[in-house]
């Protein structure tokens, strides 16, 4: 029941996924890369804007990078597991329906995030595609339950990886205050996004668990390496 209160909350983008990571770039200032002489022109009238250290720009950047990775490869998952999930589980169409846009919605937030800062997209691109679409066709067919405890897992990892994210800009934000600065417009809606695609993805977790994911065979083998898989695949699109 929960799956299907979260579907009616739920807005789904239009604009196609292509055109938005095209295209964005040149209509959008690069807020969070701005020099201190821009904001302090541009935000004259209000508190003082902390300005980011080159580390802190360049920690959004990979930030950026992993997120889209990521988000593309929760697509990938779910488009390889579902028609599988739901040949034998007719029921599950709209959970996983629901999933599948949220996750789709997660990436053209982030395709147009890396246009509007110019982030350059993890050099792994073609890499976690296929890794995605193979994780996501195997636990389809080891069956629901393990379809399940792969998202399970992923979720496990992504939530950890937003609530790092989320705290460190936390931490500028109390940093900012100390000074009597605040952050800049650009930075507050981003920490909003992570804070919302965070609780979506914790929303996903949920769902595996009620839909007997535990159940899976073998649970903790199968958990363990798709979570190790998870963590090095952020690892590698922070830096490739
Ligand atoms: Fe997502
Ligand atoms: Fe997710």
């Amino acid at each position: 029941m929960k799956a299907f209160a979260a579907l009616q909350r739920y807005h789904r983008p239009t604009a196609p996924l292509l055109l938005d990571f095209l295209a964005p770039s040149a209509l959008h200032i690069r807020q969070y890369h701005a020099t201190p002489a821009r904001l302090a022109e541009s935000q004259s009238n209000s508190k003082p804007k902390y300005v980011l250290s080159k580390e802190q720009r360049e920690f959004l950047d990979s930030a950026l990078r992993v997120n889209q990775a990521g988000e593309l490869a929760a697509t990938l998952i779910y488009t390889a597991q579902t028609p599988q999930v739901v040949r034998s589980h007719p029921h599950l169409r709209p959970l996983m329906k629901h999933m599948y846009d949220q996750e789709a919605g997660h990436l053209r937030t982030f395709n147009q995030m890396i246009a509007k800062h110019r982030v350059r997209p993890t050099a792994m691109y073609p890499i976690w595609e296929a890794a995605a679409t193979f994780l996501g066709w195997s636990t389809g067919v080891m069956g629901r339950e393990a379809a399940m405890a792969c998202t399970e897992a992923v979720e496990t990892e992504i939530g950890t990886h937003y609530n790092e994210q989320i705290r460190e800009i936390l931490a500028w934000e109390a940093d900012a205050h100390s000074r009597g600065e605040e952050l800049d417009d650009e930075l507050k809606d981003m920490l909003a996004t992570f804070r919302r695609i965070r609780d979506e993805e914790l929303e996903h977790l949920d769902h595996a668990v009620e839909n007997d994911s535990k159940e899976a065979q073998p649970y903790d083998p199968l958990v363990n390496v798709i979570r190790l898989g998870c963590r090095a695949a952020i690892k590698i699109s922070e830096r490739v």
